[in-house]
């Protein structure tokens, strides 16, 4: 069994990504500029956000964070949208997810410009997604789909699984792993809560992808011998063992399958760190166009 790496793949990518933004100051350019919009105080939302933030500034970009408490207005949160939309020196930026109950999501991530959407969930972009059109693809499934590529696992002609059919993850690894591309080219199936004899479909996939949001759902008895295992889930769970009382666990229980797989992405250190090198690129490729376009 092999561990993917992608703690250390996403360093690869950043260090990339550094050298172009270093090259662009030196062409007298000004820094690429993401900005983030957090509403509430939703501690895993404040995580990601940070990381994004950090990692940002470590590859010479700027960064900034627009804060808004939970109990704002949908039109406030719109508002701050459109200043971001117009703001010229804003490439891009993303609303962090979940909003509070009272907002209508599809609404908000509406009003986003689909040129500034580095987290592609505009519709724009999702159709552009499904066409198979160059568009900003949501970071997850864009990270993994780097990830297997630098990784060197083969996915053509593979039978691919992907577990859970959501927006952000399911539905846009679906559509990437099925692409024509020769970092594609796979056969894929999407479960979900509704799918007749999950365990039976999970154990047909030569490459499964868990993003069901369930801590240790994965099981052995769910995955074929030899198979790709990838684990999109992030939990924390309570052990007492543990200085700061939690450990981070996946989708997939590891301990299990692992032993099973040809090769498995760990939590952390596997698509986490990807799908922040991802949202880096989307950047970049939001910054390029941005710039190009003056
Ligand atoms: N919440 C969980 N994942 C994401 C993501 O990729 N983007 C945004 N905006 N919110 C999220």
């Amino acid at each position: 069994m092999r561990l993917i790496d992608g703690k250390t793949i996403s360093e690869a990518i950043k260090k990339e990504i550094a050298a172009e933004v270093a090259s662009m100051i030196d062409k007298g350019k000004r820094a690429p500029h993401m900005a983030a919009i957090l509403v509430g105080n939703d501690g895993a939302s404040e995580t990601y956000v940070a990381s994004k933030e950090k990692n940002c500034r470590s590859v010479g970009m700027t960064s900034s964070l627009y804060r808004y408490d939970a109990g704002i207005s949908e039109k406030e949160l719109l508002d701050a949208i459109s200043f971001l939309n117009q703001d010229d020196d804003v490439d891009g930026f993303i609303v962090q997810l979940p909003l509070p109950k009272h907002m209508d999501v599809d609404k908000v991530i509406r009003a986003i410009d689909p040129e500034k959407d580095i987290d592609g969930f505009h519709p724009v972009n999702m159709g552009c997604l499904v066409l198979g059109e160059d568009t900003f693809v949501p970071a997850t499934p864009y990270g993994i789909m780097e990830l297997l590529e630098r990784a060197g696992i083969e996915t053509s002609g593979k039978k691919c699984v992907v577990l859970g059919r959501s927006n952000i993850v399911g539905t846009p690894m679906a559509l990437l792993m099925s692409r024509n591309n020769p970092h594609a080219n796979a056969t894929v199936t999407i479960c979900h809560s509704k799918t007749a004899d999950l365990a039976a479909e999970a154990r047909m996939a030569d490459i499964l992808v868990a993003a069901i949001g369930k801590p240790g759902f994965v099981t052995a008895d769910m995955v074929k011998e030899g198979a790709v295992v990838v684990d999109v889930g992030i939990h924390r769970v309570e052990d007492k063992t543990r200085q700061n009382g939690f450990r981070l666990v996946g989708d997939v229980d590891f301990d299990q399958v692992a032993p099973k797989c040809s090769a498995i992405t760990p939590v952390p250190g596997g698509v986490g760190p990807m799908t922040i090198a991802a949202l880096l690129m989307n950047t970049m490729k939001a910054y390029r166009k941005h710039i190009s376009a003056r």
